[in-house]
């Protein structure tokens, strides 16, 4: 007959060999938010062992992340469980993963513990996310730029008309055609933007660091002192395929959206890299330039955030929700991606250029 004592270690290892053969991940906080175990799953997923993690923060693994301290303590005072289901965890640039995460209070020695469990979110299924938002957009940008089609005809007629007409009229009568023309303009101007870019892009060889300066040139000129442009360029990228005046208006649009986000306190950082296997519009791309725009204003407002892309959406009370539209535009213009990432104090948009014009599944 087995003793209670047996039962009892047999129980326990069990339990640890359980937790060891767990896809899961899972970690256990003490009441003070520090770690005191993280299973086999969670050393591969984080790349860090037991030894490494024993007694640091929570914060060590959850920095910038929805999972605050704040919350954790929360959950421990009320035992009431939480669950985000995209939470961005980033150590390094290559090292990133978006996971689900739970976190609920259990016991352990009679003393309330934070137990966390993470499962890493499919990366197919992240592929597949980002050719349906891509899908999303290409529909809402045909359906706009039909409607913008449509009202561009009768307005060439509105100014044609009003051209004739002032012709008839006396001074004082000609400030109202004059108000006619001028409004016109106006939309012809808007219509423009959201037909979008119509020329086909004229690729040729170029460095992504001239296309880069020459925005911070126009920027410099208009609206931003330099200096709060930090540059961070990798001087080994080869040179790009690209139409250069395109590529510029791309990045110009992005720049000029941090610049309304910052204040005097904030910086813009310009960075390029060389990435390897990434993939667009769900086919694997070896190699690409990466160039990231990267400022650490307030954020993308989160109600605009899974839609950013889309023309006419916009956070700001006078602007038209163009700007990002036209990029996406021109950056797939050049088979490449766009992407952004933003939280509080970090926005970062991410251009992928194929250093190599062959793709392969
Ligand atoms: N770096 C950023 N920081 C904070 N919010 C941003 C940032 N970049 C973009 N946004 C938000 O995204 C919205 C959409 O940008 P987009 O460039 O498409 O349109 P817009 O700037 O409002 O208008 P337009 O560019 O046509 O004048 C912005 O209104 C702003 O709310
Ligand atoms: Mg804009």
């Amino acid at each position: 007959m087995a003793t209670r004592q047996d039962i009892l270690a047999l129980k326990k290892s069990y339990q640890e060999a359980l937790a060891n053969q767990l896809v899961t991940a899972v970690i256990i906080l003490n009441s003070n938010l520090d770690i005191v175990y993280v299973n086999p799953a969670a050393e591969a997923l984080l790349i860090k062992s037991l030894a490494k993690l024993y007694g640091r923060p929570a914060s060590t693994i959850f920095a910038n992340t929805t999972i605050t301290d704040s919350r954790l303590t929360q959950l421990l005072d009320s035992g009431q469980e939480l669950t985000d289901s995209e939470v961005v965890i980033e150590f390094t640039e290559s090292h990133r993963f978006t996971a689900e995460i739970t976190a609920s209070s259990v016991e352990f020695n009679q003393v309330a513990h934070v137990l966390l469990e993470l499962k890493q979110i499919d990366q197919q299924k992240q592929i597949s996310l980002e050719v349906f938002q891509q899908q999303q957009w290409l529909a809402a940008r045909d359906l706009i730029k039909g409607l913008a089609h449509e009202i561009k005809n009768p307005l060439g007629g509105l100014r044609g008309a009003a051209q004739l007409l002032n012709k008839e009229l006396n001074e004082t009568q000609q400030e109202y055609t004059a108000m006619i023309i001028e409004q016109a303009d106006r939309l012809t101007n808007l219509v423009d933007r959201l037909l979008g870019p119509n020329q086909l892009p004229q690729i040729q060889q170029h460095n992504v660091h001239s296309v880069l300066e020459k925005v911070c040139q126009v920027v410099s000129f208009s609206q931003l002192h330099e200096s709060k442009i930090i540059r961070d360029y990798d001087p080994s990228i080869p040179l790009i395929e690209c139409d250069q005046e395109k590529l510029q208006q791309a990045v110009l649009n992005i720049v000029n959206n941090a610049i309304q986000a910052i204040n005097d306190e904030h910086t813009i950082t310009l960075k390029t890299r060389i990435a390897n296997n990434k993939t667009i519009n769900g086919k694997r791309v070896k190699l690409t330039a990466q160039i990231s725009i990267i400022d650490n204003g307030p954020g993308i407002p989160p109600h605009i955030q899974d839609t950013l892309f889309y023309p006419m959406v916009s956070g700001n009370s006078n602007g038209t929700g163009l700007g990002l539209s036209i990029s996406q535009t021109l950056i797939n213009q050049h088979q490449g991606k766009l992407s952004c990432h933003s939280r509080p104090g970090h926005t970062e948009f991410i251009i992928l250029l194929p250093l190599q014009q062959k793709t392969e599944h």
